[in-house]
């Protein structure tokens, strides 16, 4: 299914999204930007319209449907997307902010002629309200998701996780984010004087297969689905307007396939800026790096300085290309199969520009405030006399994808395993396959990282701390990128304040992968055996 470009092959450039073709008086004043790509202002959460933020606190009705919207510049876009009317005003795919401990409300009505559900990416929730593929809502029907909001503060998402069609509803754009804070951020917020929406901001970035009618193209059983335009909060050729200081940004990777290395490059040169959180939540620390590796799902919370950025400037937000093999001649971007799928898409591991920042004059007043040494009070993982539960990710001569030799699509949604509520386990994750990372994600509990084995060569260097892990590894994670060989140790303590038994998925987030089965159903119980340590 997946194989490496030949050594030495060129990555095509990314498409350029065509200039909008309308007679303009030249503003001689107006800095010169060649040919530049990005067009478009980068949609932030606001009032209305897609990622409008909505108030807090409010239970809210989201009817799944299909709607025109501007995404790519020329003609509107059917997008799918979870639509609510709040005060007269339309909203889709609104970005939900919530503190911990506070109940999120939300009732889905399914307008789409295909069953559907809302996923909770992240959070610590009951089965009933896990929105999975276990509890689709058929076309016509509602579900009202109640669940208090216990994890940390950090960037969540939602979206839709129907058996079997998940890659194609996300594609078609169903999906959007969950802003959770707690006491331990809004402390940070103060000290770094970031103002949420203006200087704090989230980018959400995915791919999506274009044509020229500005469709969004999805084909039925795909492999690992790619595109050729890149989205940022549903803008394309999207251009922020900065000035030259400290932002924070919460990057979050919503692709179908895609594993995106974002760096911000001015002059073609990484600016080195600072990591200062994972999926779930704040590292106990910031970190300063160069560049990330973001899969399907991953979140990465960030401060940038365009401080040392002459005005008039401009940073690019760029996926830089990656070897993803230890292999030499496995070496290069990964090439989905069937590249003719995917008309003008640039290869896995290929380079890409993701969007634009324009610098401006720093108000003179405006002096940064100086990062913090420490950030939170980061929770340990419980890690001693600790049993191991293994897992190998393989894919079989059919081409189909397993894990510990087990296939959702073929074999069913039984839980192939019973964890026992309130005990912690180690659960070490193999990737049998020499030619393919995979994002695996596990639902409703969050997860330290302990080790990885061998990583590729670009991996590894970002090794900070014995046991080869680096600085995203040292958060708390609910999606792990496992590299091609490799082999990672994740702990996870499965207290929850549920009864009964709760049902959840452990699956790949490449979301064909997903879809062609690579998922297992585990349960948590009270009376389950205690896997024996050994
Ligand atoms: Cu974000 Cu099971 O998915
Ligand atoms: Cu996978």
């Amino acid at each position: 299914r997946w194989f490496a470009a030949p050594s030495g092959a060129s990555v095509p450039p990314a498409p350029r999204p065509p200039a909008p073709a309308t007679e303009v008086t030249p503003d001689l004043k107006a800095p010169v930007v060649a040919d530049s790509p990005f067009t478009q202002p980068l949609r932030i959460p606001g009032r209305e319209g897609l990622m409008a933020q909505t108030p807090r606190g409010s239970a809210l009705r989201l009817v799944a449907k299909e709607g025109a919207f501007p995404l790519f510049g020329g003609p509107e876009t059917a997008l799918w997307h979870y639509n609510a009317r709040i005060d007269e005003t339309i909203v889709a795919n609104p970005l939900l902010a919530i503190g911990r401990g506070e109940p999120l409300d939300v009732t889905l009505e399914n307008a789409l002629a295909e069953p559907t559900t809302i996923h909770w990416h992240g959070l610590a929730v009951d089965e009933a309200n896990d929105g999975s593929g276990l509890h689709p809502v058929a076309p016509g029907k509602k579900r009202r998701y109640t669940l208090r909001v216990e994890n940390r503060a950090g960037l969540y998402w939602y979206h839709a996780h129907p058996h079997q069609l998940t890659g194609k509803q996300i594609q078609r754009g169903l999906a959007g984010l969950l802003l959770v804070d707690d006491e331990e951020e809004l402390t940070l917020r103060k000290r770094l004087r970031l103002p949420w929406g203006e200087r704090d901001i989230p980018l959400m970035i995915s791919d999506k297969q274009v044509n020229d009618r500005n469709e969004i193209v999805y084909k039925d059983n795909p492999d690992d689905w790619i595109g050729n335009r890149v989205l940022v909060n549903w803008t394309a050729g999207a251009y922020l307007d900065v000035k030259s200081t400290l932002y924070r940004f919460r990057l979050i990777n919503t692709s179908n396939a895609r594993v995106f290395r974002p760096a911000f490059l001015h002059r073609g040169r990484p600016l080195a800026f600072h990591l200062i959180g994972t999926d779930g939540g704040l590292l106990e620390k910031p970190w300063r790096v160069d560049d990330l590796f973001l899969a399907p799902a991953q979140r990465a919370d960030v401060l940038v300085s365009f401080a040392e950025v002459g005005e008039g400037e401009s940073v690019i937000l760029t996926s830089l290309d990656y070897v993803a093999m230890e292999n030499e001649d496995d070496s290069g971007p990964l090439q989905p199969h069937l590249m003719a799928d995917h008309p003008g898409a640039v290869p896995m591991g290929g380079r890409m520009e993701l969007m634009e920042f324009r610098i401006g004059a720093a108000d003179p007043k405006d002096s940064p405030a100086p990062l913090p040494p420490k950030l939170c009070n980061f929770p340990k993982p419980a890690v001693e006399v600790t049993p191991v539960r293994k897992f190998r990710l393989s894919l079989d001569a059919e081409g189909v994808w397993h894990i510990n030799d087990w296939n959702m699509h073929a074999s069913g949604h039984d839980a192939q395993f019973v964890v026992r509520r309130g005990t912690c386990e180690i659960w070490e994750i193999h990737n049998a396959m020499a030619s393919m990372p995979h994002p695996i994600h596990i639902h409703g509990f969050q997860f330290h990282v302990l080790s990885r084995t061998i990583s590729p060569p670009d991996i590894r260097a970002r090794a900070v701390v014995p046991g080869g892990l680096g600085p995203q590894d040292l958060g708390l994670l609910d999606t792990i990128l496992v590299w091609p060989g490799e082999t990672v140790r994740i702990a996870l303590d499965f207290s929850q304040p549920f009864k009964g038994r709760q049902r959840y998925m452990l699956h790949c987030h490449n979301l064909e992968h997903e879809d062609m089965g690579m998922m297992v159903t585990f349960a948590v119980t009270d009376d389950a055996p205690v896997l024996p340590v050994g």
